[in-house]
């Protein structure tokens, strides 16, 4: 049994001792040379991590606010914002632009279901034309991951002034994301998900496009302004002060992720997916994605099956894992189980060994 529970949660998740251990060293002011540096670097290699050669750069913050700093930055008060929901992330999403005065609509999927090209296109030639398109690119409540580059690409043919933002708090690090290549104009997530790190920044990309389309909206506001923060921030000059030891993690994590590189960070994950599958079915346990092309590489989610979840996740707990109990209105319906970041397939395995 390890010294502490193990994080098979669907964020925060487990955070390796090594990065642990970068946080408990004494503490360096925010402006000071070697920081600064820092920060620098870790914006540069946040670039290659969302393959993009646009902007990206961080906040400290939960990624909450960065769905927020969309909406703010990227669609003038009362514009429409068009969310692909089926999940509580997505649903919060469109609640938050309505908090800011704006006007969302939910072009919707059932939960457990990926949403689809064909909807999307039907929607987008009927108008109105949004501002902004947001889609959760994983959603952490079901398992689903969404067909991204499709519904990217489906934006851009029908609806080329809108802006794509996606929520890849799941997923950044995790699956694949080529910000450029498939055209997205902001993404971003937390750092407790599949960095593998505590929650308390937020890093996201942003497109040339959508930097000139912030410059024209009014009352951005000063932290989250895109057009005032980011090239501070890539100047090694955050406009507060930062979470300093967790942007030092972050850096060493940044270089731990190139030296993995991306492909076989995201073939990992894959494999994890893979034996979560398999211990189900093996169990017969159902899977609450029935599409498995839809099925997440970071969290897998499970009806019950009629199996005690509680006891479960309490079997898991005295050996020494975390396990999730469902979400919300599913809770005891469903179970999910978070295997992302620096998770394996051994350590899985060990801890799929703890719940039956
Ligand atoms: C897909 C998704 N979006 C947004 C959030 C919100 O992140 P935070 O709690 O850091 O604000 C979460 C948290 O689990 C999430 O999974």
């Amino acid at each position: 049994m390890a010294d502490h529970p193990m994080l098979f949660l669907p964020g925060p998740t487990e955070v390796d001792l090594e990065l642990r251990e970068i946080m408990s060293t004494p503490l360096v002011g925010h402006r000071s040379a070697g920081f600064v540096a820092a920060t620098q670097d870790v914006c540069a290699r946040l670039k290659g991590l969302f393959q993009t050669k646009a902007h990206a750069a961080f906040e400290t913050c939960p990624a909450t606010a960065l769905m927020e700093a969309a909406i703010r930055n990227l669609v003038p008060h009362g514009g429409l914002t068009l969310h692909l929901a089926g999940g509580a992330f997505s649903e919060r999403w469109a609640k938050i632009s309505g908090y800011c005065g704006r006007k969302p609509e939910s072009l919707t999927a059932a939960w457990g279901t990926a949403h689809s090209a064909d909807a999307l296109r039907a929607r987008l030639a009927a108008g109105p034309q949004p501002h902004a398109v947001m889609i959760t690119h994983n959603e952490t409540s079901t398992g689903v991951l969404q067909p991204l580059r499709e519904l990217a690409a489906v934006v851009r043919e029908h609806a080329p002034q809108a802006l794509v933002c996606v929520d890849a708090v799941t997923s950044l690090a995790g699956a694949n994301l080529p910000f450029d290549d498939w055209g997205i104009d902001l993404a971003f997530a937390g750092t407790q998900k599949c960095l593998a790190l505590p929650p308390g920044l937020t890093v996201f990309a942003l497109s040339e496009r959508a930097m000139a389309a912030a410059a024209q909206v009014p009352d951005r506001g000063f932290l989250f302004d895109f057009v005032r923060a980011v090239p501070e921030t890539v100047a090694g000059k955050p406009l507060a002060t930062p979470c300093v030891p967790l942007v030092l993690a972050l850096q060493h994590q940044l270089r731990r992720i190139e030296k993995e590189t991306l492909a076989t960070r995201f073939a990992r994950h894959l494999q994890m997916r893979d034996t979560m599958q398999r211990w189900a079915a093996a169990h017969a346990i159902e899977p609450f994605v029935k599409d498995e092309a839809a099925r997440s590489p970071t969290v897998s989610c499970f009806f019950a099956s009629g199996r005690d979840v509680k006891a479960m996740a309490e079997r898991a707990s005295q050996a020494g894992y975390k396990i999730d109990q469902g979400y919300g209105d599913l809770k005891g319906k469903t179970f999910r189980i978070g295997h992302m970041g620096d998770h394996t397939t051994a350590r899985l395995d060990a801890c799929l060994a703890t719940l039956l």
